[in-house]
């Protein structure tokens, strides 16, 4: 995958296979600090702990139509390469978090890409999902709360 816009797509993917009704994704650069911190949190089903142990590995899937999952795999190894990497959190029934973390000024960190394109493409295909997306660089934030909307 390219740029990170797609790997946000990849695991936003996982939460709406987890039957989530709302999906929260931050991304947030710190100059300072020099770290990108993306974050994809939902209230989906969840994942006991036996799955969540396995669910980096590639040879790892709860899918029926193939063997290998490659969705976390993929942004575990992009985050190790920009000298970051992946935590995840989840329990059954609490929904999951995973949150890929980035040295900004690594030469490896992959570009942003069209995260609007991909927060458009999640909405567009998923009404009756919530959608948050927050975007704080340094001091300023945007957000954007598809609950909020749906409420005027
Ligand atoms: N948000 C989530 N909620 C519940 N379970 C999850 C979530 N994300 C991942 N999982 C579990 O972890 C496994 C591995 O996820 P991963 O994205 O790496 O592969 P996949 O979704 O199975 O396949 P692929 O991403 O290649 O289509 C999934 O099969 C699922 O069991
Ligand atoms: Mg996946």
């Amino acid at each position: 995958m390219q740029d990170l816009s797609l790997h946000i797509l990849d695991i936003a993917e996982n939460s709406i296979s987890a039957s989530a009704k709302r999906i929260e994704i931050r991304i947030e650069e710190d100059q300072i600090k020099d770290l990108l911190t993306v974050e994809i949190k939902d209230d989906g089903k969840g994942m006991d702990e036996q799955t969540l142990k396995k669910a980096i590995d590639p040879f790892f899937t709860t899918r029926t139509t193939r063997e290998v999952g490659l969705g976390l795999s993929l942004l575990a190894q992009a985050a190790q390469q920009a000298d970051g990497k992946v935590e995840l959190s989840s329990a059954p029934g609490g929904g999951t978090t995973v949150k890929a973390i980035f040295r900004l000024s690594h030469p490896d960190c992959k570009p942003a890409g069209d995260i609007h394109e991909t927060i458009r493409t999640l909405i567009a295909g998923n009404p009756h999902i919530e959608f948050l997306y927050e975007h704080k660089r340094n001091d300023s934030t945007y957000r954007f709360d598809t609950r909020e909307i749906n409420r005027k």
